[in-house]
């Protein structure tokens, strides 16, 4: 089969690969038909995840086809269409069994990490009872894509983390795919304001269609002036970071109101610094989460009640080869003005 495979820091190559084989019963084998690139992949590319060796493929979202499945898989048979999760998980362990399926102790993201990926004609599904999902006739299966990922990712980390509520004002840092899939879905608790926070006006410009009511480009460095002009001083109940940057998550730090939550979702390659100074007596709380894809059943049924529309976030579209060329459009977000973009076998 062809597949995407990552030779070290900014090497890539869709080459031949042998087709994957079932390695224990609980093992599914998938036929994709589409999948995705993620900004965590572009970390991948410029060699900030070092634990992805060369010679393997990337990629961690999709839907397909059950190929195969091991004799212990009892909720998927070939020929079923299927979501593919980014977070693998047993189902049965002491984490799985708290709802955290990020730290599962056989799974957790190891999709296109640890273990192969999505971005190849074949991948292979370990614990496919647990980590797939069914998807029924006659859905949108390329809107389906950005629940592999990105929609759980900014509803668990951000919105949930961040404790939403009806009234509240609220502050985004990131206008990528993540922070938009945060803004999508913040509305389900009917915060006041949204205030989106970029430093790209096309992506700023992307948000206000999704229901931002503010728009900051930080880009001349007084956002946090900004935001504390647009909310009369107070700063913002919840603060959102989905860039994964010490500058942004710094933003976050400065326009927490009192009894306020910063709830980080990027992924940091380097340290911050925690202003306590400022911090310590705001009653605030800060959190961190790798997404546990846990909320997914639900996302899915906001998705097919039409609630939740998805497919706003799809911009471009290329064959699977085209793989490469679509890293390039991606990794140019600003001037492509991409989002998500999809490929299809
Ligand atoms: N916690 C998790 O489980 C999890 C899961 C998926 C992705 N992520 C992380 O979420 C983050 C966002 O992912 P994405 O796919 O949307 O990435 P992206 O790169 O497409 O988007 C990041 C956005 O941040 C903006 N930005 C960059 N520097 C900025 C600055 N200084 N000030 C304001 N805005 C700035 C960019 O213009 C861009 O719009 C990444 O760090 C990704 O690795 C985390
Ligand atoms: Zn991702
Ligand atoms: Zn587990």
């Amino acid at each position: 089969m062809k597949a995407l495979v990552y030779h070290g820091p900014g090497r890539k190559a869709w080459e031949d690969k042998p087709k994957p084989d079932i390695k224990v019963p609980t093992d599914a084998i998938v036929k994709i038909l589409k999948t995705t690139i993620c900004g965590t992949d572009l970390h991948i590319m410029k060699g900030d995840v070092p634990e992805v060796t060369d010679g393997r493929i990337i990629g961690h979202e999709g839907v397909g086809i059950v190929e195969e499945t091991g004799g212990a898989v009892s909720s998927f048979k070939k020929g079923d269409h299927v979501l593919i999760s980014c977070i693998t998980s047993c189902g049965k362990c002491e984490y799985c069994k708290k709802g955290m399926y990020s730290h599962c102790i056989d799974g957790g993201w190891i999709l296109g990490n640890l273990i192969d990926g999505t971005q190849a004609e074949y991948v292979r599904i370990p614990h496919a009872d647990n980590s797939l999902y069914p998807i029924p006739g006659g859905a949108d299966e390329e809107a389906l894509v950005m629940l592999s990922d990105i929609l759980p990712t900014g509803f668990e980390c951000g919105v949930l983390n961040g404790q939403v509520k009806p009234g509240d004002t609220i502050a985004i840092v990131g206008a990528g795919p993540v922070g938009l899939a945060a803004l999508l879905t913040a509305q389900f608790y009917s915060p006041a304001e949204i205030i989106m926070i970029d430093l790209d006006d096309n992506r700023l410009e992307v948000a206000k269609t999704f229901g931002a009511t503010q728009l900051v480009n930080s880009g001349d460095g007084k956002a946090v002036e900004k935001v504390m002009t647009l909310t009369g001083g107070k700063g913002v109940d919840t603060v959102i970071e989905a860039v994964g940057v010490p500058s942004t998550f710094e933003i976050c730090e400065a326009i927490v109101t009192a009894g306020g939550h910063i709830a980080n979702i990027g992924v940091h390659g380097k340290s911050v610094t925690l202003h306590m100074e400022t911090l310590w007596s705001k009653n605030i709380s800060i959190t961190t989460r790798l997404v546990d894809t846990v909320t997914t059943p639900m996302l899915f049924k906001t998705v097919q009640a039409q609630k939740l529309a998805p497919r706003k976030l799809i911009t471009h579209h290329f064959r699977l080869d085209q793989v490469v060329e679509a890293y390039e459009t991606f990794g140019n977000a600003a001037k492509e003005k991409a989002l998500k973009v999809i490929l299809t076998a």
